[in-house]
Protein backbone atom coordinates (compact mmCIF):
# COMPACT_ATOMS: atom_id res chain seq x y z
CA UNK A 1 0.00 0.00 0.00
CA UNK A 2 1.45 4.04 -0.56
CA UNK A 3 1.48 5.89 1.96
CA UNK A 4 0.31 9.73 1.98
CA UNK A 5 3.30 10.92 3.22
CA UNK A 6 5.74 9.79 1.39
CA UNK A 7 4.53 9.08 -2.62
CA UNK A 8 7.60 6.97 -3.52
CA UNK A 9 6.69 4.20 -0.43
CA UNK A 10 4.96 1.33 -0.33
CA UNK A 11 4.59 -0.77 2.82
CA UNK A 12 3.27 -4.04 2.87
CA UNK A 13 0.18 -4.73 4.53
CA UNK A 14 -0.27 -8.65 4.34
CA UNK A 15 -1.39 -10.27 7.56
CA UNK A 16 2.03 -12.84 7.34
CA UNK A 17 4.22 -10.11 7.13
CA UNK A 18 2.78 -8.38 10.42
CA UNK A 19 2.74 -11.53 12.26
CA UNK A 20 6.70 -12.44 11.21
CA UNK A 21 7.58 -8.83 12.08
CA UNK A 22 6.33 -8.78 15.63
CA UNK A 23 8.94 -11.93 16.01
CA UNK A 24 11.48 -10.16 14.00
CA UNK A 25 11.60 -7.54 16.17
CA UNK A 26 11.61 -9.70 19.60
CA UNK A 27 14.75 -9.06 20.99
CA UNK A 28 14.39 -13.29 22.62
CA UNK A 29 14.63 -14.04 18.65
CA UNK A 30 17.57 -16.08 18.46
CA UNK A 31 20.45 -15.47 15.43
CA UNK A 32 18.67 -18.86 13.38
CA UNK A 33 15.16 -18.11 13.66
CA UNK A 34 15.85 -14.25 13.16
CA UNK A 35 17.46 -15.11 9.64
CA UNK A 36 14.72 -17.53 8.89
CA UNK A 37 12.54 -14.75 9.21
CA UNK A 38 14.47 -12.35 7.18
CA UNK A 39 14.35 -14.66 4.52
CA UNK A 40 10.52 -15.06 4.57
CA UNK A 41 9.53 -11.59 4.83
CA UNK A 42 12.19 -10.60 2.47
CA UNK A 43 10.21 -13.38 0.01
CA UNK A 44 6.78 -11.42 0.98
CA UNK A 45 7.92 -8.21 -0.13
CA UNK A 46 9.98 -8.76 -2.74
CA UNK A 47 6.75 -11.06 -4.57
CA UNK A 48 4.82 -7.60 -4.18
CA UNK A 49 7.96 -5.40 -5.44
CA UNK A 50 7.69 -7.48 -8.49
CA UNK A 51 4.64 -7.07 -9.21
CA UNK A 52 5.12 -4.92 -12.48
CA UNK A 53 7.95 -6.80 -13.50
CA UNK A 54 7.68 -6.67 -17.33
CA UNK A 55 6.39 -9.75 -19.20
CA UNK A 56 7.24 -11.56 -22.62
CA UNK A 57 4.52 -14.40 -24.32
CA UNK A 58 6.04 -17.63 -24.49
CA UNK A 59 4.68 -20.93 -25.95
CA UNK A 60 4.41 -23.43 -23.36
CA UNK A 61 3.32 -27.92 -24.03
CA UNK A 62 1.68 -29.09 -21.54
CA UNK A 63 0.96 -33.17 -21.09
CA UNK A 64 -2.33 -32.13 -23.16
CA UNK A 65 -1.65 -30.00 -25.62
CA UNK A 66 0.55 -26.49 -26.33
CA UNK A 67 -0.60 -23.36 -24.97
CA UNK A 68 0.46 -19.80 -24.20
CA UNK A 69 2.56 -18.80 -21.29
CA UNK A 70 4.74 -15.61 -19.97
CA UNK A 71 8.12 -15.41 -18.78
CA UNK A 72 10.30 -12.82 -17.10
CA UNK A 73 11.32 -10.50 -20.01
CA UNK A 74 13.68 -8.20 -17.33
CA UNK A 75 16.68 -8.66 -16.61
CA UNK A 76 17.26 -8.52 -12.58
CA UNK A 77 20.15 -7.83 -10.74
CA UNK A 78 19.96 -7.92 -6.71
CA UNK A 79 22.26 -5.70 -5.03
CA UNK A 80 22.54 -6.98 -1.36
CA UNK A 81 24.19 -4.38 0.93
CA UNK A 82 27.02 -5.78 2.85
CA UNK A 83 26.35 -7.21 5.45
CA UNK A 84 22.74 -7.48 6.51
CA UNK A 85 21.61 -7.72 3.08
CA UNK A 86 22.92 -11.28 2.45
CA UNK A 87 20.01 -12.62 4.21
CA UNK A 88 17.34 -11.41 1.68
CA UNK A 89 19.45 -12.71 -1.49
CA UNK A 90 18.27 -16.39 -1.08
CA UNK A 91 14.69 -15.43 -0.78
CA UNK A 92 15.10 -13.22 -4.06
CA UNK A 93 16.63 -15.80 -6.10
CA UNK A 94 13.59 -18.32 -5.34
CA UNK A 95 11.64 -15.88 -6.55
CA UNK A 96 13.93 -14.98 -9.16
CA UNK A 97 15.85 -17.84 -10.04
CA UNK A 98 18.10 -15.86 -13.22
CA UNK A 99 18.57 -13.02 -11.55
CA UNK A 100 22.86 -11.87 -11.05
CA UNK A 101 23.50 -11.04 -7.92
CA UNK A 102 26.46 -8.26 -7.01
CA UNK A 103 27.81 -7.36 -3.76
CA UNK A 104 28.23 -3.84 -2.32
CA UNK A 105 29.55 -3.37 1.24
CA UNK A 106 28.74 -0.15 2.99
CA UNK A 107 29.09 0.46 6.73
CA UNK A 108 27.63 3.02 8.71
CA UNK A 109 31.10 5.12 10.33
CA UNK A 110 29.22 5.28 14.13
CA UNK A 111 30.24 8.27 14.89
CA UNK A 112 29.26 10.44 11.64
CA UNK A 113 26.73 7.99 10.49
CA UNK A 114 28.12 8.72 7.21
CA UNK A 115 28.07 5.15 4.95
CA UNK A 116 31.88 3.78 4.00
CA UNK A 117 31.91 1.92 0.47
CA UNK A 118 34.39 -0.84 1.47
CA UNK A 119 33.70 -3.32 -1.33
CA UNK A 120 32.11 -3.19 -5.25
CA UNK A 121 31.69 -5.95 -7.39
CA UNK A 122 29.98 -4.55 -10.04
CA UNK A 123 30.84 -5.61 -13.63
CA UNK A 124 32.23 -2.77 -15.32
CA UNK A 125 28.59 -1.69 -16.86
CA UNK A 126 24.81 -2.06 -16.60
CA UNK A 127 23.66 -5.09 -17.80
CA UNK A 128 19.96 -5.15 -16.32
CA UNK A 129 16.76 -3.89 -16.43
CA UNK A 130 15.72 -3.61 -12.76
CA UNK A 131 18.36 -3.51 -9.95
CA UNK A 132 16.71 -4.38 -6.69
CA UNK A 133 18.64 -3.29 -3.58
CA UNK A 134 18.53 -5.27 -0.72
CA UNK A 135 18.79 -4.38 2.88
CA UNK A 136 16.94 -4.55 6.21
CA UNK A 137 16.97 -1.10 7.48
CA UNK A 138 16.72 2.61 5.98
CA UNK A 139 17.80 4.38 9.01
CA UNK A 140 19.12 7.98 8.09
CA UNK A 141 18.87 6.71 4.29
CA UNK A 142 23.15 7.51 4.17
CA UNK A 143 23.47 3.61 2.94
CA UNK A 144 20.45 3.63 0.17
CA UNK A 145 21.24 7.25 -1.30
CA UNK A 146 25.18 5.97 -1.37
CA UNK A 147 23.80 2.00 -2.86
CA UNK A 148 21.64 4.28 -5.49
CA UNK A 149 24.55 6.70 -6.52
CA UNK A 150 26.70 3.82 -7.46
CA UNK A 151 24.01 1.79 -9.54
CA UNK A 152 23.33 5.32 -11.03
CA UNK A 153 27.30 6.09 -11.77
CA UNK A 154 27.44 2.62 -13.24
CA UNK A 155 24.37 2.71 -15.32
CA UNK A 156 21.23 1.35 -14.00
CA UNK A 157 18.12 2.95 -15.28
CA UNK A 158 15.51 1.34 -13.07
CA UNK A 159 16.22 1.13 -9.53
CA UNK A 160 14.11 -0.10 -6.71
CA UNK A 161 14.73 -0.40 -2.76
CA UNK A 162 13.79 -3.37 -0.91
CA UNK A 163 13.67 -2.85 3.33
CA UNK A 164 12.04 -4.64 6.12
CA UNK A 165 11.93 -2.00 8.26
CA UNK A 166 12.11 2.01 7.55
CA UNK A 167 12.55 5.04 9.38
CA UNK A 168 10.96 8.32 8.36
CA UNK A 169 13.89 9.87 8.22
CA UNK A 170 15.53 7.39 5.67
CA UNK A 171 12.27 7.44 3.54
CA UNK A 172 12.62 11.27 3.46
CA UNK A 173 16.37 11.31 2.39
CA UNK A 174 15.89 8.88 -0.60
CA UNK A 175 12.93 10.67 -1.90
CA UNK A 176 14.60 13.91 -1.57
CA UNK A 177 17.32 12.41 -3.72
CA UNK A 178 16.54 9.73 -6.01
CA UNK A 179 12.55 10.52 -6.51
CA UNK A 180 12.69 7.88 -9.34
CA UNK A 181 13.62 5.20 -6.45
CA UNK A 182 10.01 3.19 -5.14
CA UNK A 183 11.20 2.33 -1.41
CA UNK A 184 9.45 -0.96 -0.55
CA UNK A 185 9.45 -1.95 3.06
CA UNK A 186 7.63 -4.43 5.62
CA UNK A 187 7.42 -1.45 8.21
CA UNK A 188 7.41 2.35 8.54
CA UNK A 189 8.54 2.57 12.02
CA UNK A 190 8.26 5.81 14.42
CA UNK A 191 11.71 7.52 13.84
CA UNK A 192 15.57 7.29 14.56
CA UNK A 193 17.21 7.56 18.49
CA UNK A 194 19.81 9.69 18.83
CA UNK A 195 22.22 6.84 18.24
CA UNK A 196 20.87 6.47 14.29
CA UNK A 197 19.25 3.32 15.65
CA UNK A 198 15.41 2.44 14.33
CA UNK A 199 12.57 2.79 16.72
CA UNK A 200 11.35 0.86 17.38
CA UNK A 201 13.11 -1.18 15.07
CA UNK A 202 14.94 -4.37 15.63
CA UNK A 203 18.36 -3.22 17.03
CA UNK A 204 21.28 -4.12 14.86
CA UNK A 205 20.15 -6.68 11.70
CA UNK A 206 23.97 -7.25 10.91
CA UNK A 207 24.70 -8.41 14.24
CA UNK A 208 21.42 -10.37 14.89
CA UNK A 209 21.52 -12.17 11.70
CA UNK A 210 25.48 -13.11 12.47
CA UNK A 211 25.42 -13.18 16.27
CA UNK A 212 28.00 -10.68 16.25
CA UNK A 213 26.62 -8.42 19.20
CA UNK A 214 24.44 -6.23 20.85
CA UNK A 215 23.08 -3.11 20.83
CA UNK A 216 23.12 -0.72 23.86
C1 LIG B 1 23.10 -1.07 8.58
C2 LIG B 1 22.00 -1.46 7.61
C3 LIG B 1 22.14 -0.42 6.53
C4 LIG B 1 22.56 0.80 7.31
C5 LIG B 1 21.35 1.67 7.48
O1 LIG B 1 24.32 -1.53 8.15
O2 LIG B 1 22.13 -2.77 7.14
O3 LIG B 1 23.10 -0.74 5.54
O4 LIG B 1 23.02 0.34 8.59
O5 LIG B 1 21.71 2.86 8.07
P1 LIG B 1 21.62 4.27 7.31
O6 LIG B 1 20.29 4.29 6.62
O7 LIG B 1 21.71 5.26 8.42
O8 LIG B 1 22.76 4.34 6.36
P2 LIG B 1 25.65 -1.35 9.03
O9 LIG B 1 26.36 -0.09 8.71
O10 LIG B 1 25.30 -1.55 10.49
O11 LIG B 1 26.57 -2.51 8.50
P3 LIG B 1 26.42 -4.09 8.67
O12 LIG B 1 25.25 -4.51 7.82
O13 LIG B 1 27.72 -4.59 8.16
O14 LIG B 1 26.19 -4.41 10.12
N1 LIG C 1 21.18 -0.29 11.09
C1 LIG C 1 20.60 -1.29 11.81
O1 LIG C 1 20.99 -2.46 11.66
N2 LIG C 1 19.64 -0.98 12.67
C2 LIG C 1 19.19 0.28 12.85
O2 LIG C 1 18.26 0.49 13.66
C3 LIG C 1 19.80 1.31 12.11
C4 LIG C 1 20.78 0.99 11.23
Amino acid sequence: MSHGQFPNLIVSRHPAIGHKLALLRAETTEPKKFRELVREISWLVGYEALSDARLRDIRVRTPLEETGGVELADRIGLVPILRAGLGMVDAMLELMPTAQVWHLGLFRDERTLQPVEYYNKLPDSATVDLCLILDPMLATGGSATAAIEVLKNWGARRIKLINLIAAPEGVAAVEKAHPDVPVHTAALDRQLNEKGYIMPGLGDAGDRQFGTGHTD
